[in-house]
């Protein structure tokens, strides 16, 4: 069977009308991370974050130590090159990717991740990488882990039993005791208030964000799949959820047929680099502001970046806002028609194939996802595991302070000088509000 197109780590290089080009930071600082270990036995994984586009950790594989991009969007584990003491199953199969098919065959090796050790792990081993449109070595990784339900994996999906369960799972099977949950916070690279690295836990809460266990459970919406295979992170917003830049609710309708009236259905994905929203959406925060142009080739608003955006995710009653710094990115080489340096839109039009087939309405990926402290509960999404077996959940802990996020947009964007009362700065009455083409693919469905 052909597999649909995982929501993926370089989704960001994937779409309809083909979002690609390479990234290149205007920061010296390409990376940043290296914490200290922790002294104790559990496990607290640094993430690297390169040019706020790619998170990466380590994993070992056979005693080779592999960094891998943190995918919260697909539930596969795959790695380049050689893996020693690896066995080969003889099954073949193809993940795609938006840089090119991961193909090769499915492998199991020792595992350790962090402090677990897994026997017998499956992954893909994927011997050429020529097909791919990047170069992933120079790019700071050798594979991908995907984070997401079990039920997702399309190598268990190849294999048809739990020989190949994804990595988590097998973590969790491991000690039915401990709470099948993980945790990701990423942080954001030149922002001072953001934490200096990212980290990944595993069944425990990173220091100092012990108070995510009383946010809201936001309950995983596991309704409308074409197949097993599309289970993603994903839940409602609420009623009136999606807050734009002039302070009012930006109000759009589901495309996703059993979602409660003015509620949207949002996937979290670690791994994509720019969140999708509905094209109506993306119009209503950049449209409306002075210089604002969308760029077609690419799919996305280009705005100066001098331009303050605010806006925020209601989830569960709570606020989760967006730090200006995230609305609009600064880490792509573009120009508007007039050649100068412009900001990117980061929440763009969404293009993701699924969601032409009506499944969700919105992607979260890391300029969201920058935001918050995030915990995904596994719950019974793993099987064989006694003590947690509730339906899986997701909290978030908001790690964004509106006023301290405007502070730093104004150092970092306006060298210092608050420039975003000014008239320039205004956002344009709704009325002459601009709005971007459909695609062709769009239109079609429709
Ligand atoms: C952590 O280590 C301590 C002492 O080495 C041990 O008693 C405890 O059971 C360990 N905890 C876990 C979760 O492995
Ligand atoms: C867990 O990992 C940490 C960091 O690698 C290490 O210092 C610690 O000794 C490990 N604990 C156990 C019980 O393996
Ligand atoms: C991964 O391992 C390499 C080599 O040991 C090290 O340089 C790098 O900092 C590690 N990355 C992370 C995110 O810990
Ligand atoms: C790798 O794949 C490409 C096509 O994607 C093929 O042209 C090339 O021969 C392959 N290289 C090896 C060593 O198999
Ligand atoms: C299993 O998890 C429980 C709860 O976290 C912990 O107390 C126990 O030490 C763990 N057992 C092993 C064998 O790691
Ligand atoms: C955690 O929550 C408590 C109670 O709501 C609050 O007093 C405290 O400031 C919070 N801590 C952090 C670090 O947000
Ligand atoms: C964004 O929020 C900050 C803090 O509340 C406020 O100072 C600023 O005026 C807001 N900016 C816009 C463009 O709404």
């Amino acid at each position: 069977m052909r597999h649909l197109l995982p929501l993926c780590l370089l989704c960001f290089l994937h779409s309809a009308n083909a979002l690609r080009f390479p990234i290149h930071a205007r920061s010296a600082s390409t990376s940043s991370s290296r914490l200290t270990r922790r002294a104790n036995n559990d496990t607290l994984l640094n993430v690297k974050n390169t040019q706020n586009s790619e998170y990466i950790t380590n994993i070992t594989l056979g005693g080779r130590e592999i960094p891998v991009l943190l995918d919260t969007g697909s539930s596969d584990l795959w790695v380049a090159g050689d893996v020693p003491d690896s066995t080969d199953l003889g099954v073949s199969e193809s993940l795609s990717y938006a840089v090119g098919d991961a193909a090769g065959d499915i492998n199991t090796a020792t595992l350790q991740f962090g402090n677990y050790t897994v026997e017998n792990q499956a992954f893909l081993l994927v011997k050429n990488t020529s097909s791919f449109s990047i170069n992933i070595e120079t790019e700071g990784f050798d594979g991908l882990i995907g984070l997401g339900p079990n039920t997702g994996s399309v190598i268990r999906d190849k294999l048809g039993d739990s020989k190949g369960d994804s990595v988590l799972d097998r973590i969790f099977q491991q000690n039915a005791s401990s709470a099948n949950y993980m945790t990701i916070l990423l942080n954001r690279l030149d922002d001072p208030t953001s934490p200096s690295t990212g980290q990944m836990s595993i069944s425990e809460i990173v220091p100092g964000y012990e108070n995510i266990t009383s946010m809201p459970k936001l309950s995983v919406e596991m309704v409308h799949k074409l197949t097993d295979l599309d289970q993603h992170w994903q839940t409602y917003t609420d009623v009136n959820g999606v807050i734009g830049p002039d302070g009012n609710p930006i109000e759009v309708e589901s495309i996703v047929p059993s979602a409660p009236d003015g509620q949207l259905v949002v996937v979290f994905d670690s791994g994509y680099t720019l969140p999708q929203v509905p094209r109506a959406m993306s119009d209503a925060i950049y449209g409306r502001v002075q210089g604002a142009e969308y760029n077609s080739e690419q799919g996305f608003w280009t705005i100066p970046c001098a331009q303050m955006l605010n806006i925020s995710f209601k989830f569960g009653g709570v606020d989760y806002p967006i730090s200006p710094l995230d609305t609009s990115s600064s880490e792509f080489d573009v120009v508007n028609s007039a050649g100068d340096p412009v900001c990117v839109g980061a929440f763009q039009p969404i293009s993701s194939a699924f969601s032409l087939l009506g499944e969700y309405d919105i992607i979260l990926g890391m300029s969201f996802m920058r935001n918050v402290y995030a915990l995904f509960d596994y719950g019974d999404f793993v099987e064989d595991t006694s003590t947690d077996l509730g339906s899986p959940f997701i909290q978030l802990l908001s790690t964004t302070n509106v006023a301290a996020a405007h502070a730093a947009f104004v150092s970092v964007r306006l060298n210092g000088v608050d420039t975003t009362g000014a008239a320039s700065q205004a956002l344009l009455p709704v009325s002459e509000e601009q709005h971007s083409p459909e695609t062709e693919a769009e239109k079609k469905a429709q």
